[in-house]
């Protein structure tokens, strides 16, 4: 039985939500990782430090008696945000980092930002106070096609962005291209990018298999199975600019299974589990903990955990489905068999 002791990973892309959602998602992330960076796109969404000192606050309170894990917050950008406001919440140590959702690209981004160049002067303070930009990377437009989305707006949004800021650190989140990943690689360590485990486990075949299949639904859109290899080439490269955060995004399960079904995979229940199965198939263990453990943290600064955890391979059944009051949220691999299991007793 194979088995790897890391540093207590870290989940560099999380949607908690609020209320009963978020108290039953939060002990799921808490348990596998040492910390978290918490996407702000609430209804109403994070803009101000005290609405995330509030959130956070809401976060801490559901984390179970005796886990240590650690909520970090961002503030979500929109047409107004103001910069001295979002260097003041960075100063303070609430913020960061700051996310840039392009208006109606994905869940709950409707107060997102139109005009991108418009929000210079805060990228430009942003770059100045070393405050990391997270970018939701896909260009809108009725004439882009969804496939196509993520590499346009690398040409079109994110290389000029970055000409014009020489400073500013980015992380492309939840790359799902060929095109991402080079992107990621070729602007030294300014540039990172998060990697989801569905991008990495499936091409965009899944989505249809059978019939249509709402639970392997998220935004980015799984793509062709070239760039899911190119994916899981990045990954497992030990490249440190790519590192983990599983954009766990929990919907309940009668709005995934609607005729205008939510994007967004629930994985905080089997989510290390889930890139181990990668990273073994690629037979690149030695290369897990600086993805999970290591290069997240190196990117924004913070130490990576002092606490080790191990994982055997050992197999179990994932849950079917996670409870919230009368309503149920299906998982990443519900009811299936899973491979690598978190030790007990350690
Ligand atoms: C996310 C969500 O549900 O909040 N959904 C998704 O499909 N990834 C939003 C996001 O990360 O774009
Ligand atoms: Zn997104
Ligand atoms: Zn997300």
């Amino acid at each position: 039985m194979r088995s790897l002791t890391i540093r207590k990973p870290v989940d560099l892309h999380v949607h908690f939500r609020d209320g009963a959602v978020l108290d039953a998602v939060v002990p799921h992330t808490a348990r596998q990782f040492a910390r978290a960076i918490v996407m702000p796109n609430l209804v109403p969404p994070v803009t101000t430090a005290a609405m995330a000192a509030a959130y956070r606050a809401r976060i801490e309170a559901a984390i179970p008696e005796g886990v240590d894990f650690t909520p970090i917050m961002t503030c979500y950008l929109t047409d107004a945000t103001d910069p001295a406001d979002l260097i003041a919440g960075h100063r303070d140590g609430i913020f960061a980092a700051a996310k840039l959702y392009p208006a109606h690209a994905t869940t709950n981004s409707a107060h997102g930002v139109t005009s991108i160049a418009g929000l210079d002067p805060v990228f430009a303070a942003m770059a100045e106070a070393g405050m990391p930009l997270l970018t939701h990377g896909e260009l809108v437009h009725h004439d882009v096609d969804i496939f196509d989305r993520e590499a346009r707006f690398i040409d079109a949004v994110l290389a000029p962005l970055l000409e014009r800021h020489p400073t500013l650190k980015v992380v492309m989140e939840h790359i799902t291209t060929s095109e991402g990943a080079q992107f990621a690689r070729s602007h030294g360590s300014r540039v990172a990018a998060t990697i989801t485990p569905q991008h990495l486990l499936y091409d965009r075949n899944v989505l249809f298999e059978g019939g249509i299949r709402p639970h392997y639904y998220c935004l980015p859109i799984l793509k062709r199975r070239s760039h899911q290899l190119a994916l899981r080439e990045a990954a497992t490269s030990g490249a440190p600019n790519y590192f983990l955060g599983t954009d766990t995004a929990p919907h309940l399960r009668h709005l995934k299974e609607n005729a205008c079904g939510c994007a967004g995979v629930f994985s905080a229940p089997v989510a290390v589990e889930a890139y181990l199965k990668v990273f073994a198939e690629e037979n690149a263990l030695d290369k897990f903990e600086a993805f999970a453990s290591l290069n997240g943290p190196a990117f924004y600064g913070f130490a990576p955990s002092q606490t080790r955890v191990t994982y055997e391979e050992r197999a179990w059944t994932a849950p079917a489905s996670v409870s919230v009051e009368e309503h149920q949220i299906v998982p990443l691999f519900a009811g299936e068999r899973v491979d690598w299991a978190l030790s007990r007793g350690l």
